[in-house]
């Protein structure tokens, strides 16, 4: 499995549609949001990260254990942390991590700014104006966490405004 990362409006979504390959790509938020819908009643996906900790933890791992079972080639699109009213917590604790075969862990990312006006500009969601550097500065922190525990290699791709084509030829070869 290759693990995309980043904080919200890094655009790793945008990079993955963009990528050739035989990978499936999988978003964690969507197999949460089905599950938060069905048990918590929740709307929509800028609901989540606002539910308890312990509902939000309850989904992730139901969903963590269901990837462990699925067959094939994927690309997880995820997060490294969730920014909840509680504080940041782990997109991939080691009690997941240690179920999946993980071959790399691929970080996209971009300037403050640029974060900053992406969720500003983004009129179908509800984007928190969290400290978007505090953030970045965290995940790089869970990031190296993650690749010493897997074993697998960390790499940061910057996706900077119109460089849509660059970051995805960088995540393209890092694909076998
Ligand atoms: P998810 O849907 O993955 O997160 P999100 O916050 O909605 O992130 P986005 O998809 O909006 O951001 P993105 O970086 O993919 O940016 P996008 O490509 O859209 O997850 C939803 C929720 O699920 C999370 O909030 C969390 O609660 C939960 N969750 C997920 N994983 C979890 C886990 N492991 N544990 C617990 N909970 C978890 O692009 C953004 C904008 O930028 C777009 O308008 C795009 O057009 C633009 N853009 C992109 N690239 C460029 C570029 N190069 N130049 C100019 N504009 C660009």
């Amino acid at each position: 499995m290759i693990i995309a990362l980043g904080v919200p409006g890094a655009g790793k979504t945008t990079v993955l549609k963009s990528l050739k390959s035989d990978y499936k790509v999988v978003n964690y938020g969507d197999l949460m949001l089905e599950i938060e819908k069905k048990e918590f009643g929740i709307k929509d996906r800028d609901e989540m990260r606002k539910l308890p900790i312990e509902k939000q933890k309850l989904a992730q791992k139901l969903v963590a254990e269901a990837l462990a079972k699925m067959p094939g080639k994927v690309i997880l699109d995820t997060h490294c942390s969730v920014a909840t009213p509680s504080g940041y917590y782990p997109g991939l604790p080691f009690e997941f991590l240690k179920l999946w075969k993980v071959e790399s862990l691929i970080y996209v990312t971009a300037s403050v700014e640029e974060l900053k006006a992406r969720r500003e500009n983004d009129p179908m969601r509800k984007r928190d104006v969290d400290n978007i550097a505090l953030h970045d500065e965290m995940n790089r922190g869970y990031l190296a966490a993650y690749s010493a525990f897997t074993g697998a290699p960390a790499v940061v791709i910057y996706n900077h405004n119109g460089k849509l084509e660059e970051a995805v030829a960088k995540f393209q070869a890092l694909l076998r």
